[in-house]
This record gives structure tokens, C-alpha cells and sequence, in this order.
């Protein structure tokens, strides 16, 4: 088979962000874009000749037509073998999984996660490592300084393969091993929980209501949570993938998730609720009249882990994104664990998990994971969270307020502001900046700022440094705001605002989440000059 050397010119902008390159779909779809990209991606590590790659995603449009050309690339590249999931189909975690499983070299997974899909809508490409977690720094700054410069890619002219039936076959020298997305992953979450024990518990009527956003985590959901757990058909909804997730924005989250949140809000609402997002990386967990946050999903999981077997020798420790709030520190503090701020990304968390600092990480937006794959998993949350259930025979709500008791409660939320205009908000974000050491001692809406620093992570594994992840504002009285900009969003700035405020266990545990943070918010409000200079008086979205 003849190998295509095509000549191209770099496109400006291909820069990895928080999770890969996420752009339009329509910028992807422009002759060469995908190309050049996936080029940088193999020049960047050396090439991929000889080597074995795992490929797949969430099902969005361009999906079927991105892989067909990721396969001749790789081919054409020499790689020596790409397993491929069946209808180029993998959630996140799943070719996570794979990539450990198989010892592959590495993956790249087309998604965009949490964006909506569509031609006018959002594409991604994100490329993975050996150890099955998405590549670090200095692997994206490498990629990215490829794009700049790349003056040709290499390809062959085929056909498209059939990616529908299992097997393998040969492109050029290459062999392509089409899989069933779902066996490898589901045989891994039966090796860490008590699937009798979870069985049991939906015989015994537990129900169950989980929402697949019509995207890739429907088939996963359907195969563990019916066919192998025995909850009743129908507990998965939105089960098919849909190349624009029935048009609808798959973000786990009670803005986007809000029939789910609606149905275990009323009165004969199912006992326990959950949802995941476009590529199966990110869960909600709700129970009957109540939501957990993220980041008290984290500290509860931290707390329990043990009560499923995959995780009954104890945790090494937990891991969260400093954004992420301090309620997990608590469980490790009494557990006598370490405890590891990150910077935002997932990425941040793959040394500590491969070191065996970490078992469980986590992230407030809708991500928790442990040391069993290197990406977040949004079903293996729900598995643990309905292993703790099974063995706890407690409510969620229970489950929650026996964890406040015991650790006190972190009331938490975050305010986005989104396709906000660019200049004004690298303006809000350098001026805060630029006024970080003159914060401390002053008072706004009757907050004291006691301590205003930009965040860098110093990596105890490798030593490296990242700078300017986020500015992070601290109150007299333990609240906390945190501000960043978007990594992932594809239109103008998307500024995050996080708030927390700490309240003891012998506090008030049941106040309003955002009437708990007002104050605070407030304050966050004066000292960005938030509505001036962003033209809004309210977030778009309030997680
Ligand atoms: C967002 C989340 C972040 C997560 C990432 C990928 O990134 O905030 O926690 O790791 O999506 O799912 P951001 O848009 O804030 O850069
Ligand atoms: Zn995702």
C-alpha cells in the first residue's frame, strides 16, 4: 500500500487545553485540521511506529469519520496495531482501561466530555499515555510546539474500514482489533464490587434511575446496571448514543441533568439517582430529595471506600483539585492518610496514582476516580456509591448527614460565567492578580481577606512545576473563593468562581447552599468588579 507524504501548514491555535485540543466541530472538519494534530500528536512522542494504540470515543458527530482518519495515519505512521472499539465507540474510562490491559503504548480518545455535540457544536481530541491517564505538560507543550511548525503528515488512500464487527483486520501493515467497548471495563468494576451484595439490594426493591445523557455511557450502564446487577429495565434512561446526544448539553449537573434532578426531588422519585456525561468520565450522584456535591461525593467515597472490595486493605490516600473543596481533607486528616491539592485537570493526578500516594482523586466538576484506571470514571462512582448503599442499608440523605456530623460540611458551589468576552475576562483575572498582595487585611460586603495568592503545584513525584492555576482567595472565618478561566470551552471565556465555607458538625448543617456562600459571593463580586467588567449580574450556571 502506498504511502501518502501530504505537505500542510500549520494551523494556528492547536493547543491542548485542560483536557486535549477542544474546538468547533467545524474547525476540526476543515481539510487537514484532524491531520495536522494527530501528526504533532505522533512527532511529539516519537513516533508511533511498531507501536500498539488504543482508539475510540463518545459517539459525536465526526467520531466515525475522525477515527477512519486517525487509523490510516497510524498506519501510514507504522504503528504496528490499534485496537479500536466496536462502531468506534470508548468511554474515557474504558479506553483508560484498555490501554492498561492491553500494555499499550497509548490512546487517543475523540471527545469533547461535557460539550454538546453536533456539526455546530463542540469535537475533541485528547491523547493518552502508557499508564492509561492523560498526557502530562511536557508531553500537550510538545504537541503543541509540533502544530507550529509541522510541514507534512503521512496517510494512504483507503477505503473506510467496517467498524461494526469484531475481529481484526489489516490496514496497510498495521492490524486493527475491533473490540466490544463494554467486556474489558465491566469484568474490571465486577473485580472491585460486591456485585451479589448490590443484586441483592435491587431485589430487595432499591430502585435506581440512571441517566446516560444519550451519550457513550449508555451501553455500559445498560450491560452492569440491568443485565449484570438485575435493576429493572428502564433504570437506565437515555441509553442509546446519539451523535448529538438528543441534542441536549451532556453535563452531569442539576442545570443540564434537571429531569433526573426533578424526578428524585419528588415524591415517589427513585431512592437513588446518577448520571454521567458525554464520554462516561463524570458522574452526579443523587439521592431521594437530595444532591451530593462532587466534592462531598469525594470525601463520602474516601470515607466508605473500604466497604467495597476492590478497596478493603484501606486507601494510600486522596487526591483533589484545589478548586475542589477541603472536605476530603477531613476524612483523610482522620484517617491519617495523605491529602494532595492539584492543579485543575485530571492529568495532575496520574503521577501520585502511579506512585501509590493516591487510591481515590477527585475534582468538584462531577469527577472522582480511583487508582483502577487514570482517568475519572462516572460509573465506577455510582458502582462504589451503590456498593456503600448495599452494605450501609442507609439512605443517601442518611448517608450524607452521618458524614456532616461526623466531618462537619463544606458548603460549596461554583459560579460560572460563561462565552464571557475574552479581553474582559483575562482583565478581571490579571487585575486581581496585580492586587493580590495589597487583598490581605482589607474587607468586602464584610469579608476579610485573610491570605490571596496565585496557586502553583509542585509535583512530589517528578518535581515539576506548574505556575498560574487559578487564584485562590481565603476568608477570616475558613470561606474560601477560587477564580480561574475555562481550559476546556470553545467560545470567548468561561470565568469559574468557587465558593466554600466550612461549618463545624455541631454548626448549622442544613442551610441553603447559596444563601450559605452570599456572603462570600459578595465579596468575590467587589473585589473583581465582576458585573462591570463582565456586563453580568448573575452566573449562567450554579453547580
Ligand atoms: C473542566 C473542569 C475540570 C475538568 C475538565 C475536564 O475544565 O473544570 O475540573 O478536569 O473540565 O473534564 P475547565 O473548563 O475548568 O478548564
Ligand atoms: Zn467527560
Amino acid at each position: 500500500m502506498t504511502i501518502l507524504t501530504k505537505t500542510c501548514t500549520p494551523f494556528e491555535g492547536q493547543k491542548p487545553g485542560t483536557s486535549g485540543l477542544r474546538k468547533k466541530t467545524r474547525a476540526f472538519m476543515q481539510p487537514d485540521y484532524l491531520e495536522c494534530f494527530v501528526q504533532s500528536v505522533f512527532n511529539a512522542i516519537e513516533g508511533v511506529s511498531g507501536k500498539t494504540l488504543v482508539v475510540g470515543g463518545d459517539g459525536r458527530f465526526f467520531n466515525a469519520e475522525a477515527i477512519q482518519t486517525i487509523l490510516r495515519m497510524a498506519s501510514a505512521n507504522g504503528a504496528a496495531r490499534v485496537i479500536v472499539g466496536q462502531g468506534g465507540l470508548l468511554s474515557t474510562p474504558a479506553a483508560s482501561n484498555l490501554i492498561r490491559q492491553r500494555k499499550a503504548d497509548g490512546g487517543l480518545i475523540l471527545s469533547a466530555s461535557h460539550n454538546p455535540g453536533g456539526i455546530d457544536a463542540d469535537f475533541g481530541l485528547k491523547y493518552n499515555i502508557a499508564n492509561g491517564g492523560p498526557a502530562p505538560e511536557a508531553i500537550t507543550d510538545r504537541i503543541f510546539a509540533e502544530t507550529t511548525s509541522l510541514s507534512s503528515y503521512a496517510t494512504l488512500e483507503t477505503p473506510d474500514l467496517d467498524l461494526d464487527t469484531l475481529g481484526t483486520v489489516a490496514l496497510g501493515d498495521m492490524a486493527v482489533e475491533i473490540v466490544d467497548p463494554v467486556t474489558d471495563y465491566a469484568a474490571l468494576m465486577q473485580s472491585l464490587f460486591d456485585f451479589d451484595a448490590i443484586r441483592a439490594m435491587f431485589a430487595d426493591g432499591l430502585t435506581l434511575r440512571f441517566d446516560a445523557m444519550h451519550a457513550v455511557t449508555g451501553p455500559y450502564a445498560t450491560a452492569i446496571l440491568e443485565d449484570q446487577l438485575g435493576a429493572p429495565k428502564g433504570t437506565v434512561l437515555n441509553g442509546v448514543p446519539s451523535v448529538d446526544f438528543g441534542k441536549g448539553h451532556p453535563d452531569p449537573n442539576p442545570i443540564w441533568a434537571k429531569p433526573l434532578v426533578d424526578m428524585v426531588m419528588s415524591e415517589d422519585g427513585p431512592d437513588f439517582a446518577a448520571a454521567s456525561d458525554g464520554d462516561g468520565d463524570r458522574n452526579m450522584i443523587l439521592g431521594k430529595g437530595v444532591y451530593v456535591t462532587p466534592s462531598d461525593s469525594l470525601a463520602v467515597l474516601a470515607a466508605n471506600a473500604h466497604l467495597a472490595p476492590g478497596y478493603a486493605r484501606g486507601i494510600a490516600g486522596v487526591a483533589r483539585s484545589m478548586p475542589t473543596s477541603g472536605a476530603c481533607d477531613r476524612v483523610a486528616k482522620a484517617m491519617g492518610v495523605e491529602c494532595f491539592e492539584t492543579p485543575t485537570g485530571w492529568k495532575f493526578f496520574g503521577n501520585l496514582l502511579d506512585a501509590g500516594r493516591v487510591t481515590l482523586c477527585g475534582e468538584e466538576s462531577a469527577g472522582t476516580g480511583s487508582d483502577h484506571v487514570r482517568e475519572k470514571d462516572g460509573l465506577w462512582a455510582v458502582l462504589l456509591w451503590l456498593n456503600i448503599l448495599a452494605v450501609r442499608k442507609m439512605s443517601v440523605r442518611d448517608i450524607l448527614m452521618d458524614h456532616w456530623q461526623t466531618y462537619g460540611r463544606n458548603y460549596y458551589s461554583r459560579h460560572d460565567y460563561e462565552a464571557v468576552d475574552s479581553d474582559a475576562a483575562h482583565g478581571l483575572m490579571a487585575d486581581v492578580t496585580a492586587r493580590l498582595e495589597s487583598l490581605p487585611g482589607q474587607s468586602f460586603r464584610g469579608c476579610e481577606v485573610t491570605s490571596a495568592d496565585q496557586f502553583s503545584y509542585h509535583d512530589p513525584v517528578d518535581g515539576s512545576v506548574s505556575h498560574n492555576q487559578g487564584l485562590c482567595l481565603s476568608f477570616k472565618g475558613g470561606g474560601r473563593a477560587v477564580l480561574r478561566l475555562s481550559g476546556t470551552g470553545t467560545e470567548g471565556a468561561t470565568l469559574r468562581v468557587y465558593l466554600e465555607r466550612y461549618e463545624a458538625p455541631d454548626g448549622d448543617l442544613t442551610i441553603e447552599t447559596q444563601a450559605a456562600l452570599a456572603e462570600i459571593a459578595g465579596a468575590v463580586a467587589q473585589i473583581t468588579d465582576l458585573a462591570a467588567r463582565t456586563g453580568r449580574t448573575a452566573p449562567d450556571v450554579m453547580t
